[in-house]
């Protein structure tokens, strides 16, 4: 289906957003069409006050700045409020359970929880214990609010999203795992290059194989040539261990402006950031001109409003 044809209704079945495979192109595009009123609005200092009176909770288990600071500005942008929740400072980090977390929190007036650096486990739990919408602000096996905002530049970058081809390079992680779901769900292709034993996991490449093309490869050039999109993300997630072995099968997985010569002229470079430059993309690449990485930082903003407001009625 092509997101151009697509007529939005602004209304969103889902009462969470836990991972993109719960969605349908539908539903994404509905996602993405409201991200762009919100960004023709923050664009022009249009701010329209529909968290009024409302408190999000941000329940967060590890550093962020990207997904803390959209979520922070974008409530405020909305008239609402938030609360800022170290997972470390509540008492899940003694062992009380997800589920008289989700029960009690749900007792306080807050209107939705935003989680992040729980597994998919937790995160399923604390929907079903949850009288709350649950959002999924990255978790051990995806980052759904991370991939439907570069879906977002990508529509606005390439003027659409079907048939165009998407390579990712590196980690087979939960970007990339949430990169499959969502490239493939909307019509994209995509290539994914890893060394041996880092590729995403058998069960998602198979569901993105019943959607759109998906080739996974050990080889670099194979996975670019022809694409539209050039990605990749940081060799050691929060999640990992430093591993050195895992740094040194990753280490020729680096995108340079070589490998970018692999995909089309007028191809584009994403990076979910933070960025190691020198690691897994060159300075000349992340800084060159066609990196796009600052507006797919930006779009996260606009993502969070539009999911927001879609699921916090
Ligand atoms: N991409 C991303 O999730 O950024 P943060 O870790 O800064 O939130």
């Amino acid at each position: 289906m092509d997101i151009n044809r697509y007529s939005p209704k602004f209304k969103l079945k889902q009462t969470n957003l836990l991972r993109l495979a719960d969605l349908t192109a539908e539903e994404i595009f509905e996602i993405l069409y409201a991200a762009k009123s919100f960004k023709k609005k923050f664009r022009v200092g249009e701010n329209t006050p529909i968290l009024k009176n409302k408190t999000i909770a941000l329940l967060f288990g590890n550093a962020s700045t990207r997904t803390r600071v959209s979520f922070e500005m974008g409530i405020r942008q909305l008239g609402g409020d938030y609360l800022f929740l170290p997972k470390n400072e509540t008492q899940l980090s003694r062992g009380e359970s997800i589920k008289d977390t989700a029960v009690m929190l749900g007792r306080y007036g807050i209107s939705a929880i935003v989680l992040r650096a729980f597994n998919e486990e937790q995160l399923a739990q604390f929907a079903s214990f949850s009288e709350i919408p649950v959002i999924n602000g990255i978790s051990e096996e995806s980052h759904p609010l991370q991939v439907l905002s570069d879906l977002f530049t990508i529509w606005e970058n390439k003027g659409r999203l079907d048939n165009l081809k998407i390579a990712y390079i590196g980690d087979g992680n939960n970007v990339a795992n949430s990169l499959s779901m969502g490239c493939t769900t909307v019509n994209m292709d995509i290539a994914i290059a890893s060394p041996h034993g880092y590729s995403p996991a058998k069960s998602i490449v198979e569901r993105g194989m019943q959607y759109s093309n998906v080739l996974i490869t050990d080889d670099i050039a194979e996975a670019v040539r022809g694409a539209d999109v050039v990605y990749t993300d940081v060799f050691i997630s929060m999640s990992d261990e430093d591993d050195e072995r895992k740094r040194a099968k990753l280490a020729r997985y680096r995108v340079t402006q070589e490998v970018m010569q692999y995909a089309k002229e007028d191809a584009v470079f994403m990076h979910c950031m933070p960025a190691h430059r020198g690691e897994e993309v060159s300075a000349e690449v992340l800084d060159g001109p066609q990196s796009i990485v600052y507006t797919q930082a930006e779009n996260r903003l606009h993502i969070n409003k539009a999911v927001l407001a879609l699921l916090v009625s």
